[in-house]
């Protein structure tokens, strides 16, 4: 790996834990306004000194995030379809490589929908993303989306998707946790990092399936709803990130989680 694109990714996936607690704030390139990121700022400002990494737009970047904050950015540079839309999974690639540079990134982020109409389409974006992105020394992250279908978030979906993402060059996948999550780690040559997914019942199984993520192999996780859809939102990512870097058990971290709310 070349000296910038090491730089690069160790600023997200941090070298003492070879893990990374990453927020995802970039719902609203297809959902619109979604529930907690309407005035995004006020979301993500006081999340950021607890944050890895900030996973969003340059739209809600550049009026959301001030620029004189140390944060590593990693920049969504696929969308052009809308939860009320044909087909969420017709997607291209939104923002140029130039522009990436300009907002000095760590790495871009793009979805690929396999098993879709567009997955042609969307894998082929992403091996335009990787070659337009390792020269310049830029990591890509893919997402292994799975649009209005959240069912297909299964071993044999997943393992398929993180492979393929791995063979056309990304240099990490975001992908969901699900049963024999291990077999996905087993099977993809790159990091694998999680989506909290929809918002679940609790905290504490939030914090479960990040533990269990983490345990079977995962670098960590790129959480959104999950910590800011929480009603103490500081609380949940200080609990993440005891599960992701000091490996603490879902218990104790709930415990940080209720002693710090
Ligand atoms: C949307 C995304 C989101 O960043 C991702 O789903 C993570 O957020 P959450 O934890 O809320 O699922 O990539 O396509």
């Amino acid at each position: 790996m070349d000296w910038g694109m090491k730089n690069r990714l160790s600023r997200i996936i941090k070298p003492e834990t070879g893990r990374t607690v990453m927020l995802a704030v970039d719902h609203g390139y297809f959902l619109g306004p979604t529930n907690k990121l309407e005035d995004a700022r006020s979301t993500i400002v006081p999340l950021l000194p607890y944050a890895d990494a900030l996973m969003l737009t340059r739209g809600i970047l550049r009026t959301s995030v001030d620029p004189e904050k140390d944060i590593p950015i990693v920049l969504r540079v696929s969308g052009g379809s809308s939860i009320i839309g044909k087909d969420l999974s017709n997607e291209g690639i939104t923002t140029c490589m130039e522009e990436a540079v300009r907002l000095n990134v760590s790495a871009v982020a793009l979805s690929i929908f396999v098993g879709t109409d567009y997955e042609s389409q969307t894998l082929r974006n992403l091996a335009s993303l990787v070659d337009l992105a390792q020269p310049l020394g830029i990591p890509v992250l893919a997402v292994t989306a799975v649009g209005k279908e959240l069912g297909k978030r299964d071993v044999r979906f997943l393992s398929l998707s993180c492979r393929i993402a791995a063979e056309l060059g990304a240099s990490y996948v975001k992908t969901y946790y699900c049963d024999e999550f291990e077999k996905i780690v087993e099977s993809c040559p790159i990091p694998i990092v999680i989506a909290g997914g929809p918002k679940l019942e609790t905290e504490r199984d939030a914090l479960e399936m990040a533990h269990d993520a983490v345990e079977k192999g995962a670098a960590g996780v790129d959480m959104g709803r999950n910590i800011w859809q929480s009603p103490h939102p500081v609380p949940m990512i200080k609990a993440v990130r005891a599960v992701v870097h000091q490996g603490m058990s879902p218990e104790e971290a709930h415990q940080i989680f209720a002693k710090s709310k």
